[in-house]
Formats: C-alpha cells, sequence, structure tokens
C-alpha cells in the first residue's frame, strides 16, 4: 500500500537499534471514550473516512491500560482484561502491532503484558474500541518515547488510534475533536484528528452527556460491517454531502455559541445515522421502543421548557443526552423523574465532556 508523507518520516525515524539488555519498565494511559456529534459511517481504504466528523471527548467513560514491558530475544505478548485473559480482544491488538510493526521495529525485541480495565459498567452496552485502543496507542508511544526519547506526539496518537479503529482518532484529545479533511478547517485530516479546544464557544465545555441505558445487550452490526453496508446503500452519496453540510454549520456553530443550531445538527445526525442502517441491506433497527419514547420525551420537555436540552445516539439503542451544565439541576430531575423508567434497571450514566487522555505512570 502507498505510504503517505507522514507516515515515511515516522517510517525513517523508527528506532531499528538494538534495544538495551535491562530495557524494562510499565506505562499506563487513561483515555475517554468520545460521543460523535457529527457521525463517522462509511469508510475507504486503509480506514479513511468518507467524511468528516466531529466529537466530544468524556470524561467518567474510559479505559485505563498499562503495559509492563522487558527485553526479549523475540516480540511476546500478552493481554487481560479485567483480570481475566481475553482473547478476542487481545488477539485484535495483537493483529493492530503485526499490520504496524514496520512503524515499531522495536517490538520484535520486547515481551509486552497488557492489561486493561473500563470505568464503565460491563452492562451498559457502550462501545469501548475508542478508549481502549486510544489508551493501548498511548502506551505503546510511551514506550517508544522511553526508547528514543522524545515529546509525546498527540497527531501519531490519534493516527495509530485511528488505524486501530477509526473513532478512536477522536479519543486523544480534551474536550472536542475533529476527525476528517474539510475545507473549512485548516489542518484537518483523513489520516488523524485535531482538537477544537481552542476553537468552541466556553458554553461547550461545560456539557453534560447524560447516558440512558435503553439495553445492555452488545450491538448485533460490529461497526465494522456497518461501515461495509454503506458501499452498498443507496443514500451513501447524498449522506456524504450531508455530513460534509454539516460539519461546516456546525464547527460555525461551536465557535458562536448557537445552540439552536447545535441542537438540529446533533439530532439529525444521530437520526440520520439509524435512517441509514434501516436502508442498508441487509438493514438493522437498533433503536428499541423505550429509545423512541425518550426521543419524544426529551422534544417534548424541550419545547415546554425552553431547555437547550438534545440527544444524540450511538451504533444501539442507548439515549445521550446533551446539556449545558448550567441546565444541569433540572434535566436532572426530568431523568429521574421521566426516563429512568425507560432504563435497563434504571440504569443511566452522569459523563460531561472531559480533559483527554491521562498519564497514570507519569
Ligand atoms: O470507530 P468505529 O469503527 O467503531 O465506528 C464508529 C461509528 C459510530 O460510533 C457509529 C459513529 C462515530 O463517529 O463514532
Amino acid at each position: 500500500m502507498k505510504t503517505t508523507e507522514m507516515e515515511n518520516i515516522w517510517l525513517n525515524e523508527a528506532f531499528r537499534g538494538e534495544v538495551p539488555a535491562d530495557f524494562h519498565g510499565r506505562v499506563g494511559w487513561q483515555c475517554p471514550s468520545n460521543i460523535a456529534l457529527v457521525k463517522y459511517w462509511g469508510k475507504r481504504g486503509k480506514q479513511l473516512p468518507q467524511n468528516p466528523s466531529i466529537s466530544f471527548t468524556l470524561s467518567e467513560c474510559c479505559t485505563e491500560t498499562f503495559v509492563s514491558f522487558e527485553k526479549a530475544d523475540r516480540f511476546g505478548f500478552s493481554f487481560s482484561f479485567e483480570g481475566k485473559e481475553n482473547p478476542a480482544f487481545g488477539s485484535k491488538i495483537e493483529k493492530f502491532l503485526m499490520d504496524n510493526q514496520a512503524f515499531f521495529p522495536f517490538l520484535n525485541q520486547l515481551n509486552l503484558k497488557v492489561e486493561s480495565r473500563n470505568t464503565f459498567p460491563h452492562s451498559s452496552g457502550i462501545a469501548s474500541s475508542a478508549s481502549s485502543m486510544s489508551a493501548f496507542v498511548m502506551c505503546l508511544l510511551e514506550i517508544e518515547n522511553q526508547i528514543v526519547s522524545k515529546k509525546f506526539d498527540f497527531q501519531k496518537a490519534s493516527y495509530f488510534s485511528r488505524l486501530a479503529s477509526g473513532s478512536a482518532a477522536r479519543s486523544v484529545f480534551p474536550k472536542m475533536a475533529l476527525w476528517g479533511a474539510t475545507d473549512c478547517y485548516p489542518n484537518s485530516s483523513d489520516e488523524y484528528a485535531v482538537s477544537l479546544e481552542n476553537d468552541i464557544h466556553p458554553v461547550f465545555k461545560t456539557y453534560r452527556d447524560s447516558i440512558l441505558i435503553v439495553s445492555g445487550e452488545t450491538k448485533s452490526v460490529s461497526s465494522r460491517a456497518g461501515h461495509a453496508l454503506m458501499e452498498g446503500n443507496p443514500y451513501a452519496s447524498a449522506r456524504y454531502v450531508q455530513a460534509n453540510e454539516n460539519t461546516k454549520n456546525l464547527l460555525d456553530a461551536l465557535r458562536s455559541g448557537d445552540l439552536d443550531t447545535f441542537i438540529n445538527i446533533t439530532e439529525s445526525e444521530a437520526l440520520q445515522l439509524h435512517a441509514l442502517m434501516m436502508c442498508s441491506n441487509p438493514s438493522f433497527i437498533l433503536m428499541k421502543p423505550n429509545t423512541l419514547r425518550i426521543i419524544n420525551e426529551i422534544r417534548a420537555f424541550r419545547n415546554e421548557t425552553k431547555i437547550p436540552l438534545c440527544f444524540t445516539l450511538d451504533a444501539g439503542p442507548n439515549v445521550h443526552l446533551l446539556y449545558p451544565e448550567s441546565e444541569a439541576e433540572k434535566v436532572e430531575q426530568f431523568i429521574e423523574n421521566e426516563l429512568v423508567s425507560h432504563c435497563n434497571n434504571g440504569l443511566w450514566i452522569a459523563d460531561h465532556v472531559g480533559d483527554g487522555p491521562k498519564n497514570l505512570m507519569p
């Protein structure tokens, strides 16, 4: 496959020497999940997005990953998740390392022991690939930096997180991120995400995301299969035009603090994502009756109270309620009084816009 200019730089500077015999240690990073406002749905080439996407970085829904490493004769790898071996997940990471070993040739001289855990409940059905893959990539780059000692490169972290799991590219920046090239944002790229932290109105830095767990079941369509189905989707090209327009208009609204436009675009994007799944072949309906009940109640509440509360959805039935911190008391009361009865075992997770990855072994 053709390498890009940036890949060539990284290939050229990759450490190919002998790792010192006593090289060993342990690194650890916590990485948050993110929730997309403009959705990434459809990819091309080497994990490149068909359209730009914009997300809030979360704070409470995180993966914590530790990697112990020591010099060895050849590459060694073990993976455990929440204290137990997890071959499915471990082989995903191992495959990622094999696919990218040209960038990290020193791995052939290391034994890695990876231990990972999520800070959110198992039963929540929340996708964890963004937080888990970015946390692992941060650890990998940290080990590389200990060999060649340089400054941590967040762009590189975003690039390799993207290769591990598309939306993970957006998890390495505080507050908000944009992934995907768009004319309306300089330095945006399909290869990595960029931070929007300095281009958003302060109100968005206070945003809450209350995640209402409608079902804890695992997804009936993997995101890999979902992206692939966009190739035969009759609405695909119209969708990519729309997503580009929504990106541009949302970026403007994020700068100016225009909450009405924010609400319009965010809800439309959530419903478009699910509409695309419904009209793919085979088709998927991931919303549940309670998803629609919650959506209808949110819209009625907003009309009645004029509180700028809106929703978004991921590729599943759970509903993310998005609102400024200043409205937290009223919205949380609304959740407790009206919406918890639609949640699985009354479960909802109080999250908010967060500060990005945290080094657990500084
Ligand atoms: O990163 P992936 O391949 O799991 O795709 C994520 C797709 C959505 O979560 C549905 C949307 C998004 O932009 O995060």
